[in-house]
């Protein structure tokens, strides 16, 4: 399908409220977007022309754990390798100089992009588990007491539960969780109950990795505000999938990771707003966070340096600018619509073949995401016989334990899109689908 052209699945009013109000919660004309076409940059990316044995085509639909990588991040983190190899920050050297400039130009890049007031406010850590860390242990450690409560909801994944779990450990502070309504998306009535003055922090995923469910950060912002609670948005499926404008979303924290955005692994960012940042004490100590050293103790570097100790992920976070650069040239209404559309296409295939129990919240906007089960099939089975036809999806719980506990399920299976996916992918992730049916029925 070219872009521009209407898509068959696009057609419900609902649905294109949803979209056109998207993840900001935007009000607009309700009009069906133009879709991006998929086929226009296939060719950025290396792996989409690899085999994943003789004569069998990558088809990746592993999005939601990590996206491929284009080539001017393939170049950008080379870049950094080949022609400036040295330390930021350190030196007065020309090379030192370039790659400083090059590191802290990533920086402003990101802020950039979020929309964020300052450089200063953008941390560059390991990803998005590093970073809703780096809050547990600096924020959380110095500001909660015992009996203090933190809201999570029940979608959350491992990187946004166990650090409040451990922490909550510590300190004795209560967790309580805002539950799934019938259809899997977020019970708001459940989260008001839940919520209270006893409530410090909320800390939510923006987009589940699981359902594919848009958390409406804009109704949670409001809700932390009247509570007095401070808000941290976990959006590693979020950033990818959406432009997402900080201050627009008037969040406090919010961290994602650079690998499911076409940049590298091992890079991610916290954002955090300054007033939080100024207050908050460093976690990792060492070099580059201080300003002055002696035997009796140490002064702090100012922000963002004050969390970044030691040689920092140098040709990674140059790797993620790239990726920021690469993503921000394309129409994000239109992406979105894309990954829309994939997931409808992927409803409608998978419920018309039968015996296939879907995950995704029917008749909403759905960051790209599509997990499901099949009547006596273990995804972990699915996935493998997938994968001899070159399908890439996951199996399990997917860093999700406490969801697929309240989901009563042991695993799903998930695909996953982003934006060179094309609906040809979505008709053979049936078809094989299909065929795995066949064989495991057969037995
Ligand atoms: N949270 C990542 C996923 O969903 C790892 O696959």
């Amino acid at each position: 399908m070219s872009s521009g052209e209407a898509s068959p699945w696009m057609t419900d009013a609902d649905t294109d409220h949803h979209l056109k109000e998207s993840f900001m919660g935007r009000a607009g004309e309700i009009q069906p977007e133009p879709m991006f076409d998929p086929h226009s940059i296939r060719a950025d990316f290396p792996a989409l022309a690899r085999e994943v044995r003789p004569g069998v085509p990558l088809i990746y639909l592993d999005n939601a754990a990590t996206s491929l990588k284009p080539w001017p991040v393939i170049r950008a983190v080379q870049a950094y390798d080949v022609d400036f190899p040295a330390n930021v920050h350190r030196g007065l050297h020309t090379l030192s100089e370039e790659a400083t400039a090059a590191y802290e130009g990533a920086r402003g890049k990101i802020a950039r992009f979020l929309n964020a007031s300052s450089d200063s406010e953008i941390i560059f850590t390991r990803g998005t588990t590093d970073s809703i860390n780096l809050v547990a242990l600096s924020w959380g450690r110095a500001t909660l007491r015992q009996g203090d409560e933190i809201l999570l909801s029940a979608m959350e994944h491992h990187a946004n539960l166990v650090p409040w779990q451990m922490l909550a450990q510590e300190k004795g502070v209560v967790i309580r969780y805002a539950e799934l309504a019938p259809d899997r998306t977020l019970d708001l009535d459940s989260f008001d109950r839940q919520i209270n003055e006893r409530t410090k922090l909320v800390a939510i995923t923006a987009m589940s990795n699981v359902l594919g469910t848009i958390v409406p950060i804009q109704e949670i912002t409001r809700r932390a505000r009247s509570a007095g609670a401070v808000l941290l948005v976990d959006a590693a499926q979020a950033v990818p999938h959406q432009r997402i404008d900080v201050r627009a979303l008037d969040v406090d924290f919010l961290a994602f990771s650079g690998h499911k955005m076409c940049g590298p692994t091992g890079i991610g960012v916290l954002y955090g707003r300054q007033a939080l940042l100024d207050q908050m004490p460093p976690v990792i100590g060492g070099g580059d966070m201080v300003t002055h050293v002696d035997r009796a103790g140490a002064e702090w570097n100012e922000l963002p340096w004050k969390f970044e100790a030691g040689t920092p992920p140098i040709a990674q976070a140059i790797g993620l600018g790239a990726a920021v650069d690469y993503l921000s040239q394309f129409p994000w209404d239109q992406v979105v619509a894309l990954h829309h559309s994939l997931v409808r296409r992927a409803e409608a295939l998978l419920s018309a073949i039968g015996g296939i129990h879907l995950l995704t919240p029917p008749n909403q906007v759905n960051g790209g995401v599509i997990s499901f089960t099949v009547d006596r099939v273990h995804p972990h089975d699915l996935a493998q016989i997938l994968d001899r036809s070159g399908v890439a999806i996951r199996a399990g719980q997917h860093c999700a334990m406490p969801l697929h506990q309240t989901l009563g399920l042991a695993a799903t299976a998930r695909a996953s899109f982003y934006l060179y996916n094309k609906h040809e992918d979505v008709d053979v992730l049936a078809e094989m689908l299909q065929n795995a049916q066949k064989v495991f029925h057969r037995r």
